[in-house]
């Protein structure tokens, strides 16, 4: 015997294999689905799964019920089958009331049906997120997923298995080596707001594409509805699902079941299951109202749609101790938010002309309380929308308002429509000024071609001349600039400049005093930067972004404009610019083409409008490149505005610095090359001096501006090497 013994590592057989990378894909479906954080890139996951997937194909004996491979594919059902349900699935109360005193007369219910006296200890409670979607039913038996029903009338539902089963956060099998016998896992199956999203634009680009079946879902819930009771289960799994489990069922051979429903819900997150991590166990009912409030606050910021909060007794032996009346558990409430969506009706359908003559169908709604507000309007935003949620005057309609969120006409109710009113269509001339009406090839919208001869256009063009972030006009409302237009006193911009106090005066609530004052903003808002100016003209398609970046590469009006249209730059030159594309370069140099409007900058100038000027990027780098200096003073310094500046804006005087060429940040480096600190300056500050970054005062800062080149100068000597 000469050879050694070899020691026995035979290759894995292909049982081994396949339990490999089964268990290897459940931990990163975990991973990816539950915990939302992928361990490998999805081109790895595809790879492993081809590689199951092949496996299983050879040897089919190897494929078991709780493989990912078997979460895709199978066949489209008849129908549903009805699933009695063990353990009936039952609904909550609802307390009503949606002020704090909803949280109170639970806990009060609760105490006195325990027999609880006020010298004994608070109750301990579970509150968590009362979901919007649809309660589920998951049935494990020995940890394996064997069947998925949904709620039904809480008797019997219908089994889901073949859907669920596409719902990548739900395990097919508990990630447990000690599975209890049976245990029914009851949560709520939802879609989260991005995916509603997402799912509708989809949607929308196959009915763009023509096809005449597509739809799009009202809201996340109806959406997740649908795609549960989908027969086709390759249907549902293009529509994203989401679940957290809550509660549960059937239970039995669970020898170590936990005592509270805190705790039994650690135990389901434990296994693989999605448990929302907005729970919180609590003490009585004022740490409840807390809850309730906390989560009110960040209701819209969650991914998904909640209506409400419940609250749970935690001690499981309490639960059963109280037990339920007429079919709800006495133990839970559910504690509702102002809901989000109302119906109303539309009364009528305005048009609404826009600064650059875009025309915006409004719905006039009956109005209505929802999410906090009464709503009376809602935008049907152009011709195309109006008519996909196919909106018509007298139509029931549901209108939906989330947060700050615009009000919205999530759909109309066709079912409910009485009258015989017509699709809406827009006019054919402006309902303001009469002048034809056009659309654009390609484009939604229509629009007024009245241009400033158009009184609604002309309106908003004197309000986005004068707003903050433009002129920056204080005291020009809407109510004056109404009243300017009526009485013809506004003809192009330049006329604002040359009304006096008395022309001011003569308006409607406008005394003496307040004329003074806007004669007086007036005059102040002709001293402002070119990037502001560029941005208050109202150029189209230039936001205050592209202004800026406008004004910083030309950095003089001259260089941009010309003396005649014919040397007015180029939409060549323009694309040159950092994220100006062709539909912004054609409309700035269209812009610069049309002589009115270079009268209009020409006069605005001789009354007096003006900024500094520099020579620009275009032509610093230009001259950089022939070895000349760098043109604007502050290029490559960075700059950080802290605490209040009193003699101007801190919007002022980071358009004044950027103007001059300096990058103007919101964070404290070792790169930053000074900090100007205003009053009361916080976290910025002391960054700034425990970097050892200059610190300047807002005196420095208006010398700075004055003079830049004395920046040097200003900053206190620094160190050798810095
Ligand atoms: S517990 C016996 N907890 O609200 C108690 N329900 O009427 C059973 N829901 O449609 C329900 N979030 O699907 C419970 N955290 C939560 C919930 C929740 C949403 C739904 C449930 C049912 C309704 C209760």
């Amino acid at each position: 015997m000469s050879d050694a013994p070899t020691t026995p590592t035979a290759a894995p057989t292909a049982i081994e294999t396949a339990a490999q990378l089964r268990q290897q894909l459940q931990q990163w479906e975990h991973a990816y689905y539950v915990l939302d954080a992928p361990l490998v890139p999805d081109a790895e996951f595809d790879r492993v799964f081809r590689q199951l997937q092949a496996l299983e194909a050879a040897h089919p004996e190897l494929r078991t019920p709780d493989s990912p491979t078997q979460r895709v594919g199978g066949q489209a059902l008849e129908g549903f089958t009805p699933v009695r349900h063990r353990i009936p699935m039952l609904s909550i109360r609802t307390e009503t009331d949606i002020s704090a005193e909803g949280a109170r007369a639970f806990d009060a219910r609760v105490r006195k049906e325990l027999g609880l006296g006020p010298e004994d200890p608070p109750i301990e409670y579970q509150a968590e997120l009362k979901f919007d979607g649809l309660a589920i039913n998951l049935r494990y038996e020995n940890g394996l997923l064997v069947q998925a029903a949904t709620r039904g009338d809480g008797e019997t539902g219908e089994d889901v298995t073949h859907n669920v089963r596409t719902i990548g956060q739900i395990p097919m099998r508990l990630a447990t080596d000690a599975p209890p016998a049976v245990v029914e896992v009851r949560g709520e199956v939802y879609m989260r707001r991005d995916d509603f999203e997402a799912l509708n634009n989809r949607q929308r680009q196959k009915m763009a594409e023509g096809d005449k079946g597509a739809k799009t879902f009202v809201n996340p819930r109806n959406a997740a509805a649908g795609a549960i009771r989908q027969l086709d289960p390759a249907i549902a799994r293009q529509r994203p699902l989401s679940f957290y489990a809550y509660g549960w069922g059937e239970i039995t051979g669970w020898a170590d079941q936990p005592a509270t429903q805190a705790a039994t819900l650690d135990a389901f997150a434990a296994w693989g299951l999605p448990v929302s991590a907005e729970r919180r166990t609590v003490q009585g009912a004022e740490a409840l109202i807390a809850f309730h409030q906390d989560i009110g606050a960040r209701r819209d910021a969650l991914p998904f749609d909640i209506d409400g909060v419940v609250y749970k007794v935690n001690r499981l032996l309490l639960q059963r101790d109280l037990g339920f009346v007429s079919r709800e558990p006495r133990w839970a409430v559910a504690h509702k938010y102002p809901a989000q969506e109302e119906l109303t009706t539309v009364q009528e359908i305005d048009v609404q002309v826009g600064r650059t003559g875009k025309l915006t169908p409004v719905a006039k709604l009956a109005p209505v309380f929802v999410g906090g507000v009464t709503v009376t309007n809602a935008t049907l935003h152009n011709e195309l929308e109006a008519q996909r949620k196919d909106v018509r005057v007298g139509d029931t309609v549901i209108v939906r308002r989330a947060g700050d969120v615009i009000p919205e006409v999530v759909a109309s109710l066709p079912e409910k429509r009485t009258g015989d009113a017509p699709v809406f269509t827009m006019p054919a001339t402006c309902p303001v000024c009469d002048s034809a009406v056009v659309r654009e090839e390609g484009e939604a919208d229509h629009r007024c071609t009245g241009g400033l001869f158009c009184p609604a256009q002309r309106k908003q063009a004197v309000l986005h001349f004068a707003s903050r972030r433009a002129m920056d006009v204080e005291g020009l409302g809407e109510k004056i600039v109404d009243q300017l237009i009526a009485r013809n006193r506004i003809r192009t911009l330049a006329d604002l400049y040359r009304l006096s106090v008395d022309d001011w005066a003569a308006l409607e609530r406008m005394g003496q005093r307040s004329a003074h004052n806007l004669v007086a903003a007036l005059a102040q808002s002709k001293t402002t930067t070119l990037a502001r100016f560029l941005f208050a003209l109202g150029i189209r398609h230039v936001g205050e972004r592209t202004a800026k970046d406008v004004a910083a590469h030309f950095g003089n009006l001259a260089a941009l404009m010309g003396q005649t249209p014919e040397q007015a730059a180029s939409e060549e030159q323009l694309l040159t610019i950092h994220d100006v594309g062709p539909v912004v370069a054609r409309s700035i140099h269209t812009f610069f083409q049309q002589p009115h409007n270079r009268e209009v900058i020409a006069e605005l100038q001789a009354l007096g409008v003006h900024w500094s000027e520099s020579e620009g990027k275009a032509a610093a780098s230009a001259n950089a490149e022939a070895g000349s200096a760098a043109a604007l003073p502050l290029a490559g310094k960075t700059i950080v505005l802290t605490g209040t500046l009193t003699a101007m804006g801190r919007d002022a005087a980071r358009d004044q610095l950027e103007a001059l060429g300096a990058k103007v940040s919101g964070s404290v480096s070792k790169k930053t090359t000074c900090v100007i600190a205003g009053a009361e300056a916080g976290s910025k500050l002391a960054k700034a001096e425990e970097l050892g970054v200059p610190v300047l005062d807002e005196a420095a800062l208006l010398h700075l501006l004055q003079a830049p080149d004395a920046l040097p100068a200003l900053l206190p000597a620094l160190p050798d090497g810095q």
